[in-house]
């Protein structure tokens, strides 16, 4: 009966992953470690909290006298690493943080493996969840594919880029059956009100600006949140050892054509004017370094493992809207405290 260790599963992404497990795989043990930083909430996971095949241990991966402990006692036979410092904004003001979660933690998270596991990897499996932007900006033309050349040209997807690089060196070097993948920009249920379309739905029930940095052309394509959970337990379950896998939502918005859909699902929902909640839109200074757009080609995953996403974008942003306007608690609650510091910091 395998143990599966999934870091970062009080996270955005990582909730989804966790309640997908737990539910499809009973005969699983599935173990969250996380550190519970201000993106971290146990709340995200209060449906499955006490399932039989789920425990918690909060640790920090940057401590691996903390990640000993938690490998030898629950011995896990698949690791798959979410946990990270996720956001490009916070990472232009501190990029420290992001050297030691994402670089340091993970080479530590390879380590505890690599102890645990010595010569003896049958069965055995280390997945690495990566992100599209290591491979810097594309114009208006072209797709990302695994064999495009890492680019990262912010300090996040630098020490993205960085952490991928040492899962694939502990592969080559170590034999350490390791798998990757790097994902487009996800959205849904769960997500931290600092990224675009949560910290957008968010201002718009409020009625506040809605800042979009530069002149709004920036493009992001766009995958809904359960469909990355289902190419990683795809990719975990069927992807060879060694190999990366890109997953995109074949779904690319510019950033104010996205704004301005959110803004229209919501009027409908709120019973506003058509057209009411455009007019906060407010362009705001520009992020340093933005990358001017990010498409992926998932054809690979789609040739090798048969993935594909289930659901429309249309359809997507409204659940997502819906979610946010019936759970204004979850917003209320992660929004209080260190969140109105970061927004006075980022937007004034
Ligand atoms: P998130 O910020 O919502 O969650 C990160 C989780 O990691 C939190 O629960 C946090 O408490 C935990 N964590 C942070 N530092 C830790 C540490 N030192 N030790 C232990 N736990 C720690 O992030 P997310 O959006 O769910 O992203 C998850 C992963 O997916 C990340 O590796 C990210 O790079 C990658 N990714 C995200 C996206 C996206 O659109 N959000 C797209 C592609 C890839
Ligand atoms: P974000 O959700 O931070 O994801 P990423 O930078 O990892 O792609 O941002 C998505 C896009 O939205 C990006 O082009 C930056 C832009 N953006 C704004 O215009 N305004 C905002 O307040 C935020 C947070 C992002």
């Amino acid at each position: 009966m395998p143990t599966i260790l999934i870091t970062g599963g009080a996270g955005f992404i990582g909730s989804h992953l966790v309640r997908r497990f737990v539910h499809h795989y009973p005969e699983y043990t599935i173990v969250n470690l996380d550190a519970l930083t201000y993106a971290g909430n146990l709340e995200n996971l209060r449906d499955v909290e006490h399932a039989p095949n789920y425990r918690f241990e909060r640790a920090d991966i940057r401590d691996p006298q903390a990640l000993a402990d938690v490998f030898n006692r629950f011995k896990p036979d698949g690791v798959i690493h979410l946990a990270a410092e996720s956001h490009v904004d916070r990472s232009i003001s501190n990029p420290i943080a992001f050297v030691e979660t994402n670089v340091l933690g993970t080479v530590n998270l390879l380590n505890a493996a690599r102890n645990l596991w010595g010569d003896d990897t049958s069965g055995k499996r280390f997945y690495h969840v990566s992100t599209d932007e290591v491979y810097g900006s594309l114009g208006e033309e072209g797709y990302f594919t695994e064999e495009t050349r890492y680019d990262p040209r912010s300090p996040y997807s630098a020490s993205k880029a960085a952490s991928d690089h040492f899962v694939r060196a502990y592969f080559h070097t170590f034999n350490l059956p390791v798998v990757l993948s790097n994902c487009s920009n996800n959205y849904g249920p769960y997500h931290f009100p600092e990224k675009l379309i949560p910290l957008m739905l968010k201002n718009i029930r409020d009625e506040k600006p809605l800042p979009v940095y530069g002149d709004g052309q920036y493009t992001r394509d766009w995958l809904w949140v359960k469909d990355h959970a289902s190419a990683i337990d795809t990719i975990f379950h069927k992807g060879r050892n060694g190999e990366t896998y890109n997953i995109g939502g074949n779904n690319e918005w510019k950033n104010i054509d996205l704004v301005e859909t959110l803004c229209d699902i919501m009027d409908e929902f709120l019973g506003r004017e058509p057209g009411a909640s455009r007019k906060l839109i407010t362009f705001v200074k520009d992020r340093p370094g933005h990358d001017r757009r990010y498409a992926i080609d998932a054809s690979k995953l789609k040739n090798e493992l048969g993935w594909q996403p289930s659901i429309h974008a249309e359809e997507g942003f409204r659940e997502t809207a819906k979610w946010y306007l019936e759970n204004e608690e979850w917003l209320l609650r992660v929004t209080s405290g260190e969140y109105q510091l970061y927004y006075a910091q980022q937007y004034g």
